[in-house]
């Protein structure tokens, strides 16, 4: 069987899948995604996904294709037939097809597409060794809370972290404070034993993991901050992680090459990892 993919209504073999050379996804990067995980066969936080999904499609003002009832149908419905136990499901909305037109055309259907991917979580060596992230310049714009397709920075940014052999790019901001990762939420631990993230305006995507994480560290007790951190905070901290749908709670070791402490993931941030495993082991399976 085939790996489909969704498209406007079919479940399509992925090689097939195509959407209309004048969407405006395509043209001008108009729309909106959320990528969700999948471990276990449990959707981890469907419904704040979703909540930022319609967010964002407002702040757009785009349209839902099909209702949010019917999108959880279909996103449970392209992983069972995919066999997906482990792994990601992305969801795209664009405001659709029309004549390239910078304004929004008068009648259009939003474009819905879906696709899955098998991953297996949590195996790879970044979890438990700790992965490297480098800082550039934050040249995004001014609506990072939006879950725009429009990534074009975020991808500069992580070729760049590639290219210098790390996993991710932390953003930093005209004020020399980290906003975020290509396409993770930056945390620290800083000098004096304080957990930092910075607060959710629209300087950042406010991460569901994040969200997450910031809902377990309230109920075991664990103090947090939300505020900007910069760069040379984040040098001299005890711990530094990142997180996101795809990395969970991926400990940093070295920023710029230079090494956090001692150069192995954090206490705290392996405690949250833990956490976050036991919160997943929970969630109903679909
Ligand atoms: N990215 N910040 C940015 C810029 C992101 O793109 C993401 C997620 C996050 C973390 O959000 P969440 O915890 O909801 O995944 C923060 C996804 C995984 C992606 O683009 O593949």
């Amino acid at each position: 069987m085939p790996r489909l993919s969704y498209v406007n209504g079919r479940f399509l073999p992925h090689t097939q899948a195509a959407i209309h050379v004048e969407d405006r996804g395509y043209q001008f990067g108009d729309g909106v995604y959320e990528v969700v995980s999948v471990m276990n066969r449990r959707l981890i936080d469907l419904d704040e996904h979703l909540d930022r999904l319609d967010w964002s499609l407002r702040e757009l003002q785009i349209d839902w294709p099909v209702t949010r009832n019917v999108l959880g149908i279909l996103i449970r419905q392209i992983l069972h037939r995919n066999a997906v136990k482990n792994g990601i499901v992305y969801v795209q909305i664009t405001r659709g097809v029309a004549p390239r037109d910078h304004k929004f055309p008068k009648k259009i259907s939003p474009s819905l597409i879906m696709t899955t991917k098998k991953l297996n979580h949590l195996t790879a060596s970044r979890y438990y060794e700790g992965a490297k992230v480098v800082t550039i310049p934050d040249i995004r714009w001014a609506r990072c809370d939006i879950k725009s397709i429009s990534l074009l920075p975020n991808c500069l940014g992580k070729q760049t972290a590639y290219e210098s052999g790390a996993y991710e790019a932390w953003l930093v901001n005209e004020d020399g404070l980290i906003t975020e990762g290509t396409s993770s939420n930056a945390w620290i631990v800083n000098n004096d034993g304080h957990l930092l993230t910075r607060p959710p305006t629209s300087e950042i995507l406010n991460g569901i993991t994040r969200l997450t994480i910031l809902k377990l560290a309230n109920a075991n007790g664990i103090e947090f901050i939300e505020r900007p951190f910069s760069v040379s905070e984040a040098l001299s901290a005890r711990e530094a992680f990142t997180t996101s749908a795809t990395s969970f709670v991926t400990p940093i070791v070295t920023i710029d090459d230079e090494t956090i402490s001692d150069g192995k993931p954090g206490t705290l941030s392996k405690a949250l990892m833990e956490h976050y495993k036991d919160y997943i082991g929970e969630l109903s399976t679909f």
